[in-house]
């Protein structure tokens, strides 16, 4: 599910940010169930743009919640899922690369939240 405005501009490079937006899907994909629900939703205040990326999934065990960014990191509770731990680690690389932030809130068995804050450009 989607929304947000669709006159929001953000100022990035177009295909990193995508990648790091995709990655995050395709995570949140892989950890929820059939007929779980995805949403991206965006906003924009003056000085930011923010993007939450949120799943009704397994969630993130506490214990995982301060690796994930860690490359190569990956969860001894999804060994069901194979990947190789580079998918948020190089989301976390781009959005920082745009001046932005990551973060995350999780809970065990209710679902994930991803949030992507990015600061406006000005010409100022
Ligand atoms: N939406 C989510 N719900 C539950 N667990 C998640 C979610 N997103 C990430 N994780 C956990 O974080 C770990 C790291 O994610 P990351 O995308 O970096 O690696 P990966 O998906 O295992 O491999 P890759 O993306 O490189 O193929 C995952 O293995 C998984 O345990
Ligand atoms: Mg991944």
């Amino acid at each position: 599910m989607l929304s947000g405005k669709e006159d929001i501009v953000l100022s990035c490079d177009a295909l990193w940010v995508s990648e790091a937006i995709s990655n995050i899907v395709k995570n949140a994909l892989e950890h929820t169930e059939n007929g779980g629900h995805i949403g991206v939703k965006w906003s924009q205040s003056p000085l930011m743009t923010q993007i939450e990326i949120s799943d009704d999934g397994k969630g993130i065990h506490p214990e995982d919640l301060y690796n994930i960014f860690k490359r190569f990191y990956r969860s001894r509770f999804s060994s069901d899922v194979h990947g190789i731990g580079l998918g948020l680690p190089l989301a976390k690389s781009i959005v920082e690369a745009h001046g932005g932030t990551i973060s995350v809130t999780s809970s065990l068995g209710a679902g994930t939240t991803f949030t992507l804050n990015f600061l406006n450009i000005t010409d100022e």
